[in-house]
C-alpha cells in the first residue's frame, strides 16, 4: 500500500492500519523529519520524500512490485506519479487532495488516468462520515492498538485563538507534525 500525505493525522493512521492488518507500506511525505517519523515511529517500511523531487522514480524504488492500494491525500503530480506503478485490480482510495485545495483556477486530472483502464483497476471516493455508524468499532480497535503499542500518533498544539488562521496554514505549509489542533482557551 502507498500513502500520500503519510505524516499527516489521516496518512499516518491509514498506513498504520495497513501494517497491523499485514501490507508493507511505503509512506510519501514531505521532508527528513516526518520520513523518519514514518519508519522509526510509525512502523512503515519505507519513505519517500518528495521534496527531493524524481518522485516517479523514487515510487518505482521503493515499489519494486507496485502497489495495490493507494490511499491518497494529495492528488495533483502524486496522484499522476502513483498512477504509473499500480498493479493488476489495484485500487485509489480518493481521501483528498490538498494539492489543490488553494488553487484559483480549475487543475486537470492526471494525463495517464488510462493507466486504471489497462490495469483493469478502480478509482472511488472516501468519506468518513459514510462510517460513522461505524465508529464505535472503529474506536475500539484504535484504541486497542494505541494501548499495544501497535498505533503512533502525533498531536501539534498551537495556542490562541488569535492564531486561527496561521494555525490553519500550517496544513498547507506542512508545517504540522501530526493533528493540527489549536487551543484557543483553558476551560472555565
Ligand atoms: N475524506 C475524508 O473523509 C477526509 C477526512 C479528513 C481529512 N481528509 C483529507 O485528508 C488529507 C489530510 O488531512 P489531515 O487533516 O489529516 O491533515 P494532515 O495530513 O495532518 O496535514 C496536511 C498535510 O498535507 C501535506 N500537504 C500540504 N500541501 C501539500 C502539497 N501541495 N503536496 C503534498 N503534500 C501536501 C503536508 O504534509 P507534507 O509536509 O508531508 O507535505 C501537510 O502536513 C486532506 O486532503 C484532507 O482533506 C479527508
Amino acid at each position: 500500500m502507498l500513502v500520500s500525505g503519510a505524516a499527516g493525522a489521516t496518512g499516518s493512521v491509514a498506513g498504520q492500519i495497513a501494517k497491523i492488518k499485514g501490507c508493507r507500506v511505503v509512506g510519501i511525505a514531505g521532508g527528513p523529519e516526518k520520513c523518519a517519523w514514518l519508519t522509526e515511529e510509525a512502523g512503515f517500511d519505507h519513505a519517500i520524500d518528495y521534496k527531493l523531487g524524481n518522485l516517479d522514480q523514487q515510487i518505482a524504488e521503493a515499489c519494486p512490485e507496485k502497489w495495490n492500494v493507494f490511499f491518497d491525500n494529495v492528488g495533483g503530480d502524486m496522484l499522476e506519479a502513483a498512477l504509473n506503478h499500480l498493479n493488476m485490480r489495484s485500487r485509489v482510495v480518493m481521501c483528498g487532495g490538498i494539492a489543490n485545495y488553494n488553487a484559483t483556477t480549475p487543475q486537470p486530472g492526471p494525463t495517464n488516468i488510462m493507466n486504471l483502464v489497462i490495469m483493469r483497476s478502480r478509482m472511488e471516493g472516501f468519506i468518513v462520515l459514510d462510517y460513522l455508524p461505524r465508529a464505535g468499532e472503529a474506536i475500539k480497535d484504535l484504541l486497542g492498538w494505541i494501548g499495544e503499542g501497535k498505533l503512533k500518533y502525533q498531536v501539534d498544539m498551537q495556542e490562541g485563538f488569535e492564531n486561527i488562521p496561521t494555525t490553519l496554514q500550517r496544513l498547507f505549509t506542512g508545517k504540522n507534525l501530526g493533528k493540527q489542533l489549536l487551543k484557543v482557551a483553558d476551560p472555565e
